[in-house]
C-alpha cells in the first residue's frame, strides 16, 4: 500500500473539506499544515493544499510553516497541489496559492504530477495556470461549489493511476 500524505491550510474550512474528501479517497487521514512536521513531507505520493488569501499570498498557517516545504528533500518524489480561491473576486490571482506551492515542491526536486485543464474557468490571470494548464486541482467553493465533488474524484482517479 503506497504512503499517501494530504498536508492542506485553510482559513474558513473550504480546504479543509476538500483536503479531507481527497485524504478519504486514498483512506488516510488529512494533516492541517498547522501542525505538521518534517516527518509529514515524506510520502510516495505527497499532496499539498492550500486556498489563496490577500492578492495572491499562501494561507496563513502554510505562510507560517513554508519552511518545512522548502527544507523537504522532494527529490524524485511524487507530488500534486490543490487550491481553493475565488475565480470572479479575485479573477487576476486565482488559486495563486497552489502555484507557489508547486514551484517551491519543484525547487526541492518534486517530480509534479496531477496538472488540469484550465479550460472553462473564468479567472484571467493565475500564478497556479500556464499555457491552458493547471499545475494542479483548481476549486473554487465561493462559485461552483457544484463541482467540487467531482473535480476531486476525477483528479484522485487520475493520481491514483499514477501510483500504479
Ligand atoms: C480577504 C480575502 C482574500 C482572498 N484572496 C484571494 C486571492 O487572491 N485569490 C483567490 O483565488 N481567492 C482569494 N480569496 C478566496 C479564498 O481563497 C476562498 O474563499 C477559499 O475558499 C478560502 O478557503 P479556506 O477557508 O480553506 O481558507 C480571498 C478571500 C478573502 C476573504
Amino acid at each position: 500500500m503506497a504512503n499517501v500524505k494530504v498536508i492542506f491550510g485553510s482559513t474558513t474550512g473550504t480546504t479543509e473539506s476538500a483536503a479531507a474528501e481527497i485524504a478519504a479517497a486514498f483512506g488516510v487521514q488529512a494533516i492541517n499544515v498547522a501542525n505538521a512536521t518534517a516527518d509529514d513531507f515524506k510520502a510516495d505520493l505527497l499532496i499539498l493544499g492550500s486556498s489563496t488569501w490577500g492578492l495572491g499570498e499562501l494561507q496563513d498557517d502554510w505562510a507560517a510553516k513554508i519552511g518545512l516545504l522548502e527544507n523537504a528533500d522532494l527529490n524524485g518524489m511524487l507530488v500534486a497541489v490543490f487550491g481553493l480561491g475565488d475565480q470572479s473576486g479575485f479573477a487576476d490571482t486565482y488559486c495563486d496559492a497552489m502555484g507557489i506551492l508547486a514551484k517551491t515542491a519543484k525547487g526541492r526536486g518534486a517530480n509534479l504530477i496531477g496538472q488540469t485543464s484550465a479550460e472553462g474557468y473564468g479567472h484571467s490571470s493565475s500564478a497556479a495556470a500556464e499555457d491552458g494548464m493547471f499545475c494542479g486541482l483548481a476549486l473554487d467553493d465561493n462559485n461552483e461549489s457544484e463541482k467540487t465533488s467531482s473535480r476531486i474524484g476525477a483528479w484522485v482517479e487520475n493520481l491514483k493511476s499514477r501510483l500504479g
